[in-house]
């Protein structure tokens, strides 16, 4: 345990785990500078700790872990690795430029996960912690040991299994409700009875990592702090297999807001929680739900009469948090037409956008174009016209033009040039509708035939000149990925969307781990 640790028993560590846990979700592939992005902005922020990846995964994976280890701050890096010598170092060496790392080391401890997926006796499974911790701390300090599907494993031979964990040299120890069963109560009772009975639990912090299957995973994550856990397993947005991981929004906000229900702490910058989100959400083109606590589009919007006579009287009469205390600004009309490079510049850095010179000038460019089309340029805009630009910019294959003709019950045509590696590749393709016809031209392009999994339009912000955002999910051989594009045209958005996802088919992931990849 740390000293820090010791001295502040009110201090709940956040680590998150967006980059590995988040990202394991389908379709929420991000790429190297998507994961370095959001790797400095939680180190910025005060996260304790992040995964950053699973280095035995893939190469990518190992080359994400590596990259976030050398360029951390104050954040431990922590690299997952499975019960396994090779993984153990395959993390090691991925995490060996951090300024502080950690070794993430987990095995399967419920009966069913022995029988089915280990095939292994508990006896078995008991030696391999102790072989697999140890090996773990021989190549560092900072060890975390989880038990997965801790919440579905007797009581007592989970008991042994921390038991052997520490003893072993684990510093953390991870009890994770690995497939969101767990409710409150009982997982209240499990961390009490694991830190008063396991001999050596007071040298360690225990950590809660809870899946939202049945909705609780915020609920059983804060009744794990207050039996004794200090360590908070979480992912913005709550991105995460499945139905998600507890969301570091809830959590934080809700340790900060009932602080006197709750007396303890984390060292979170909750201003930065609303840019983070959005963030998360473009590099993992994972669209964050209106009513999504602390960070959805409606978090902070009273529409009834009622609601909001209360709110010009006195915001608290309905508002039990600030806007302002999670970073959302108000929405303001920002500029023009007429609005110059400075000008602009200055409206990113108030964004939180810090864009190289090259995406600097292809977002102004694209800003320009949008204020000639649009009567009125909201901070929204800007912010999906950014996203978009730095979502797409490693892109192989580009829109370079695109006719479509759509009659009423007649023919709908699609003519579509696009850069293939810098190749133009012209094709014309039909289709029962505008959309349909476009992806049947892509697919035609690009010589290859994903299945549609989502397709879904939304408005920037409202009116008909709105900027139509759009979200495609696509997927081929067993493989999902996500897309978005921002523009005032739907056909094109539509168009550039499908584009942005089908480039991320075309970033190498090994196979390598990825099946025993947990949840
Ligand atoms: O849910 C889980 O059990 C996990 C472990 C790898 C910690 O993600
Ligand atoms: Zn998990």
């Amino acid at each position: 345990m740390t000293s820090e640790a010791t001295t502040n028993k009110d201090r709940v560590y956040i680590f998150d785990t967006t980059l590995r846990d988040g990202e394991q979700s389908p379709g929420a592939t991000m790429t190297l500078e998507e994961k370095l992005q959001v790797a400095e902005i939680l180190d910025d922020m005060g996260v304790d700790i992040i995964e950053a990846g699973f280095p035995i995964a893939s190469n990518g994976d190992f080359e994400a872990v590596s990259e976030v280890a050398k360029r951390s701050k104050r954040a431990v890096i922590a690299g997952l690795a499975r019960a396994i010598p090779a993984d153990i170092d395959r993390a090691a060496e991925a995490i060996r430029h951090a300024k502080r790392g950690r070794i993430h080391t987990f095995v399967s401890t419920s009966p069913i996960h022995l029988a089915h997926q280990m095939r292994k006796s508990q006896d078995e499974v008991l030696e391999i912690i102790t072989k697999t911790v140890t090996q773990a701390r021989n190549l560092i300090d900072d060890v975390e040991w989880s038990a997965m599907d801790a919440t579905r494993t007797p009581v007592e031979y989970l008991m042994r299994c921390v038991e052997a964990a520490i003893k072993a040299g684990a510093t953390t120890i991870n009890v994770p409700d690995t497939v969101g069963y767990a409710v409150p109560e009982e997982h209240f009772s499990l961390f009490k009875t694991l830190i008063e009975k396991v001999p050596g639990a007071d040298k360690v912090i225990f950590s809660t990592h809870c899946h939202n299957d049945l909705g609780l995973a915020v609920a059983n994550s804060l009744a794990g702090v207050r039996a004794g856990a200090r360590q908070v397993e979480c992912t913005i947005n709550g991105l995460g297999e499945r139905a998600g991981n507890a969301a570091l929004e809830e959590i934080v906000m809700a340790l900060r807001t009932r602080a006197d229900a709750m007396p303890y702490y984390t060292n979170i910058e909750t201003t930065e929680l609303a840019r983070v989100s959005k963030i998360v959400s473009a590099a993992a083109n994972f669209p964050v739900q209106y009513n999504k606590a602390i960070v959805g589009k409606n978090a902070f919007a009273h529409e009834s009469g009622i609601h909001q006579d209360g709110m010009l009287k006195n915001a608290e009469t309905y508002e039990i948090m600030t806007p302002a205390s999670v970073g959302i600004k108000a929405t303001v009309l920002v500029m023009g037409k007429h609005s110059g490079r400075a000008a602009f510049k200055d409206k990113l850095r108030e964004l939180g956008y810090e864009l190289g010179d090259n995406a600097f000038q292809e977002a102004f460019v694209r800003f320009k174009d949008l204020a000639d089309r649009k009567k009125h340029v909201y901070d929204a805009d800007i912010i999906a016209l950014v996203d978009d630009e730095v979502g797409s910019a490693g892109d192989r294959i580009k829109l370079v033009n695109m006719e479509v003709i759509s009659k009423t019950g007649g023919v709908h045509r699609c003519d579509l040039t696009l850069s293939v590696d810098g190749e133009p590749v012209s094709v014309r393709f039909d289709g029962t509708g505008s959309v349909d016809a476009i992806f049947n031209a892509i697919k035609e392009a690009v010589g290859s035939q994903p299945h549609l999994v989502l397709y879904a339009v939304d408005g920037v912000t409202g009116g008909t000149d709105a900027q139509a955002s759009v979200h495609v999910r696509l997927e081929l051989n067993g493989r999902i990925v996500s897309g978005q594009a921002a523009e005032p045209d739907t056909l094109v958005a539509s168009a550039r969307a499908y584009l942005n996802a089908y480039n991320r088919l075309l970033i190498e992931r090994g196979a390598a781990a990825q099946g025993a990849l947990a949840g």
